[in-house]
């Protein structure tokens, strides 16, 4: 994550790297995301309700005349040169497959698209669990079909809900991870000072006013590698899937274990024998019901109660998911020693990477400053903080 930079200082720096004039320059941006409850739910078709954030994933973007897709990021040293016609090749880069990622699935729905010249500029922090992933990903969608439709003079839509899917595929089929569909579609339709209620069944959502009534979101980092995330992650994808196999021979209209309520569950769950099994279920069903029930607390202003749900989730991600290990607990932790914190639980895939806070503004210095310590002390890691705004979701900036 390099500095801040600004609208003129980048385009500047566009001009430096690939020269030119500012003529044909447009800036493109998406935001990474916070969960604030719901987790490991989407790939259940569960709900979730996460919140866009302002630190985000800008591309300083121009067509060229060929068929080739640069990149370069403001805080790498290296130029990425790709090809559209052979978007195949570059599954294995340790940066720029998101960006090849997205143009291959976007030709593959048959999009069509113009060579490029691209400059990235994230502020999300990496491999952090919020979602900076999903803000290159988002981001480069909607700059590689924006510009498409300029070059070539045609009109595409530019669907902020299929941008999305398309950027969820590009991970799958692409980079290989099998996420759900929760962190492109928070980075796509953010909207600032709102939640974005979704179910990810049928993804149909709402946003939901974020009156946090003196309340700060807290995100605390607690900057650990993210060792075998992904094979964990898929490995807990597939036991959500051994486990509803199970469920639906005794609940055979049931899609997926989102649809499942808490008494069918309860009527079953002793068919899943396997104790780790009936675990992950019981964590997803539990946890679709909390999310309801903390929109509804939102939606009565009941910020502690809301608190409440989100320490619940974290207890349920650590003994039941088992995702959370022993950073994330230290943090939530030492979060709810601190007077003036509402709730604390981790956010993302786990293993690693952040939590999040619900904490009196009046509190939050005291908040960083001891649980900082608190966890320094028991880790050995300084943790990072960041008190960010909730954002706008993936759009043309055009100042
Ligand atoms: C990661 C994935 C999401 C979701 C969360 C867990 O962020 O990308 O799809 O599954 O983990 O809730």
């Amino acid at each position: 994550m390099g500095l801040h930079m600004n609208s003129s200082e980048l385009k500047k720096r566009f001009i430096e790297i690939y020269g030119g004039s500012e003529e044909g320059i447009r800036m493109f941006s998406s935001p990474g995301r916070v969960n604030l409850i719901g987790e490991h739910t989407d790939y259940n078709g569960g709900y979730v309700f996460p919140a866009a954030l302002t630190m985000s994933s800008t591309v300083i973007a121009r067509p060229r005349n060929d068929r080739m897709m640069n990149l370069i990021a403001t805080d790498l040293g290296i130029q990425v040169r790709g090809s559209l016609d052979t978007l195949e090749e570059y599954k294995a880069l340790k940066w720029g497959n998101y960006q090849y990622g997205v143009a291959d699935e976007l030709q593959k729905a048959g999009y069509k698209l113009v060579g490029c010249d691209l400059l990235y500029h994230d502020t999300v922090p990496l491999g952090a669990g919020l979602s900076s992933s999903a803000a290159i990903e988002v981001a480069t969608a909607i700059t590689l079909l924006t510009l498409g439709n300029t070059a070539l003079g045609l009109k595409q839509p530019i669907d902020m809900v299929e941008m999305a899917l398309i950027s969820q595929k590009a991970e799958n089929n692409y980079v290989g991870v099998n996420c759900g569909i929760m962190d492109q579609f928070a980075s796509a339709m953010g909207k600032a000072d709102h939640a974005i209620f979704l179910n990810c069944r049928d993804l149909s959502f709402h946003h939901v006013p974020l009156n946090l009534k003196g309340y700060k979101i807290v995100i605390a980092n607690t900057n650990k590698k993210r060792g075998l995330a992904d094979s964990k992650y898929n490995e807990r994808r597939s036991q959500c899937e051994e486990a509803f196999a199970i469920l639906k021979q005794f609940i055979p209209q049931a899609t997926c274990l989102g649809e499942i309520s808490m008494d069918e569950f309860n009527k079953y769950k002793h068919e899943i024998k396997d104790e780790i099994i009936r675990n992950r279920a019981e964590h997803v069903i539990v946890e679709d019901d909390r999310v309801l029930k903390s929109v509804e607390a939102l939606n009565n202003d009941n910020i502690e109660l809301f608190g409440r749900y989100m320490i619940a989730s974290h207890g349920s991600l650590r003994d039941l998911y088992e995702v959370t290990g022993a950073e994330l607990d230290t943090l939530v932790e030492e979060a709810l020693r601190i007077e003036g914190v509402a709730g604390s639980r981790m956010t993302g895939a786990g293993f690693g990477g952040c939590t999040v806070s619900i904490v009196r503004e009046e509190a939050v210095d005291t908040f960083v400053e001891k649980v900082g310590q608190g966890y320094a002390e028991k880790t050995g890691i300084e943790p990072s903080f960041y008190i960010s705004e909730v954002g706008d979701g993936g759009r043309e900036i055009t100042k």
